[in-house]
């Protein structure tokens, strides 16, 4: 399983090929933005836990809540790598992946997914879904961001406010009130276009998380319990991240006919809060 490693005077980053999922992200100067379990497990069809997983064709179990692998299988599959490029230290990353590489009885269509990761004082993230087949075809997708925070239980994110979610624990629908707190398992899935901020005052930081083509951000933190019950993931690191995943599931998913395509693009910046010396 391949790795590119990005280091110039703009940015840190590593991609994997296993899923193009990106591994880390951090500016010159700044400390990780980009999450990674210290207890990941780097293995043919296992998913690496952190980073930037990709979800595809579905998300979770599905609409149909019964679909397997979890999340879909374009993040357990290699893809190939077809470009890299560098403009003044920022450095983009290209993997395709089709049907050639990975079918699924499924979803039994020709797809063309296009991941294009650029790393550089933002991270940008873009996914192109064509579809390719001689007829439609419907998916859920989402760029599962795991983001590095200095305590969990203290940031704050804003930018949902007045969104409706389905919360996955209760199975409820509930509209958003003030910023999103943590203080015990969160599993969200918030109906919205919106662009976000994390507040993160251990941190002394704001990361924003910019997006188009996308019409759900899905917000999670395991907690504690949930941590515990992980194999691939600390007993503690519950503090250290929290998931702002940029993506359309549920009734969002996106419905493609042949020689259609659909965009979804993330932009990850971060700003310090802390004087500069
Ligand atoms: C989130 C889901 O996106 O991913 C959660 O909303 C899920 O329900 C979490 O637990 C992690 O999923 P996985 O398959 O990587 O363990």
């Amino acid at each position: 399983m391949g790795s590119l490693i990005v280091d110039t005077p703009v940015a840190i980053g590593r991609i994997s090929d296993h899923g193009a999922q990106v591994l880390q992200w951090q500016p010159s100067g700044a400390e990780p933005v980009i999450w990674l379990s210290s207890h990941a497990v780097f293995a043919r069809d296992v998913a690496i836990r952190g980073g930037v997983p990709i979800c595809f064709p579905w998300f979770g179990a599905g609409r149909s809540g019964a679909m397997s692998p979890a999340h879909g299988f374009a993040r357990l599959v290699t893809w190939p790598c077809t470009a890299t490029t560098e403009q003044d230290g920022t450095v983009t990353v290209v993997h395709v992946l089709t049907q050639e590489q990975a079918v699924d009885p499924q979803f039994p269509y020709c797809y063309r997914m296009t991941s294009s990761a650029s790393f550089g004082d933002e991270l940008t993230l873009t996914l192109l879904v064509e579809n390719t087949d001689a007829t439609p075809f419907s998916f859920e997708v989402a760029l599962h961001t795991y983001l590095a925070v200095g305590d969990a239980s203290s940031v704050s994110i804003v930018g949902l406010e007045g969104a409706e979610y389905h919360d996955k624990l209760l199975d409820r629908h509930v509209v958003q009130a003030g910023p999103v707190t943590f203080d015990g398992e969160v599993d969200r899935v918030y109906s919205s276009t919106s662009d976000v901020i994390l507040r993160d005052p251990a941190l002394a930081r704001s990361v924003t998380i910019a997006k188009s083509g996308s019409a759900s951000t899905i917000v999670w933190n395991p907690w504690v319990d949930k941590s515990r019950a992980m194999a691939d993931f600390g007993d503690e690191e519950w503090r250290d991240m929290v998931c702002v995943e940029t993506g359309n599931v549920g009734d969002r998913a996106i419905t493609l006919h042949p020689g259609e395509a659909h965009e979804m693009k993330v932009i990850v910046s971060v700003s310090s809060h802390r004087p500069s010396s």
